[in-house]
């Protein structure tokens, strides 16, 4: 089977060199004629663990996978065409921006020759796919094409096991034909058992948004049951381990912090709520998720602010940018949240983080960045955990506590135990205890 993919962004580029992990030849097309270059020279445009093993294996060895910058090469004899550009929020009404999505279909359109399933691995909202569908039909006839929702769950981080060991894969389909073909496509997974729930199309788009907006929706619950453990000298993670060890509720997603962020939970989540205003229905639930999610790093930095007084000249150790470990991506990074909220508040950052400065230097000129939490940590007033990479795990606050000027740390992610670091003369503030 011939597979092409549309768009080289973290779901494309992810994808296409799982398929061709799978064997399948793939060619990932993009109009970025930059990253379409250095990706042919095997640079990777961003960092997630094991991709670039996999993309010179599949580049240079196997050479199963290519990249183009157009659709018509690109398209000959193609099987299976993907779509997974990107759908950000839109400014006005926080609905999906389905441009490139529109975009893409039209070009597709214009180039099929072959019969060709066309499938949606970009998260769209209810109706998008069928909306390709028109927009192809009104091109060429409906033999020609059939159109296909398989929504993708990978996290950044850890994108590459997620994709080759999913929970589920999702097919939502209109045909049998195209059914049996996106089978095909994952039979290398029936040997680890992967469920498959096929479906049709709308059922598969809601699954996605509803899937990422009830993650959402437990972060944002055990988040507002931190702050009223912190009032009552009640402990969140012992109330997240007591709840999790509930089979219905199960452990996961249930770590309180500064928020949520990313590229996926707080689009998806305004978008949900948008589709939802749409056709009339009351989805306060989600609204205020997204509230008190948007209020989150405010609130985080009134209670630094409440508990320690910074003085003119007071500087703060934040470490890690990136909105989670193992990815360099700090879309929607509640760090950088936080980070821009204390430079208002005249308090200058010092930051580290493993991955993220280089993005960080192009979304905030006035952070002082440092190549060690050592350096970082030189003379400050506090510091902040702010992602909770491995390195941060296992510091040493001795050393650490000969540099920095008053030892307190912020921990927002409950990676220490109060006692160690009290011990070493540091007072200490997590999240919910
Ligand atoms: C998410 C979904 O998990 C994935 O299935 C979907 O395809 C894309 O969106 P991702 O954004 O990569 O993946 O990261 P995820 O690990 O889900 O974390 C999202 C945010 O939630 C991060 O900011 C993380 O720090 C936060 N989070 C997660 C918590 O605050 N507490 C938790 O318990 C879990």
């Amino acid at each position: 089977m011939k597979l092409v993919i549309v768009g080289t962004g973290y779901v494309g580029l992810i994808s296409g060199l799982c398929f061709s992990e799978f064997g399948f030849e793939t060619i990932c097309v993009d109009k970025d004629k930059r990253r379409i270059q250095e990706l042919e020279k095997g640079i990777c445009p961003f960092f997630e663990p094991g991709i670039k093993d996999l993309l010179f294996k599949h580049l240079n060895k196997t050479k199963l996978i290519s990249f183009k910058l157009s659709l018509t090469e690109a398209m000959n004899n193609a099987d299976i065409i993907f779509i997974t550009v990107g759908t950000p929020s839109r400014r006005i009404d926080a609905e999906a921006d389905l441009t490139f999505i529109w975009d893409v279909a039209n070009d597709i359109a214009e180039n099929i020759k072959n019969y060709c399933v066309i499938v949606t691995k970009s998260t769209v909202p209810v109706g998008t796919t069928n909306k390709i569908k028109k927009i192809i039909q009104s091109k060429i006839e409906d033999e020609k094409f059939d159109v296909v929702s398989n929504p993708e769950f990978l996290r950044e981080g850890s994108a590459i096991n997620d994709f080759m060991r999913p929970d589920r894969i999702v097919i939502g389909t209109e045909t049998k034909k195209s059914e049996k073909i996106m089978r095909e496509l994952y039979r290398p997974l029936y040997l680890i058992e992967t469920p498959i729930i096929s479906t049709n199309i709308a059922t598969a788009e809601i699954i996605k948004y509803a899937s990422n907006s009830f993650l959402a929706t437990k972060i944002g619950f055990i988040n507002q049951v931190a702050d009223l453990c912190e009032e009552v000298g009640a402990n969140v993670q012992d109330v997240a381990k007591g709840m999790g060890i509930d089979k219905r509720i199960g452990p996961k997603f249930l770590h309180a912090g500064p928020g949520f962020g990313g590229s996926c939970f707080p689009k998806d989540v305004k978008a949900f709520v948008t589709t939802a205003k749409k056709h009339n229905i009351d989805f306060s639930i989600l609204e205020a998720v997204n509230s008190s999610n948007n209020q989150r790093p405010k609130k985080i930095v009134k209670k630094i602010l409440d508990k320690n007084k910074f003085g003119p000249d007071s500087k703060i150790a934040l470490l890690g940018l990136s909105f989670k470990p193992d990815t360099d991506d700090i879309r929607d990074s509640t760090s950088l949240k936080i980070a821009k909220i204390l430079q208002e508040n005249d308090i200058r950052i010092n930051c580290y983080d493993p991955k993220a400065m280089e993005n960080s230097k192009i979304y905030n000129n006035n952070l002082i960045f440092f190549d060690t939490v050592y350096e970082a940590c030189e003379g400050v007033n506090a510091i902040i955990i702010g992602t909770e990479w491995n390195e941060f795990r296992a510091l040493n606050f001795h050393k650490i506590k000969e540099k920095i000027k008053n030892p307190i740390i912020f921990d927002l992610r409950n990676i220490y135990k109060s006692e160690e670091l009290e011990k070493i003369g540091f007072s200490y503030y997590g999240v919910g205890k």
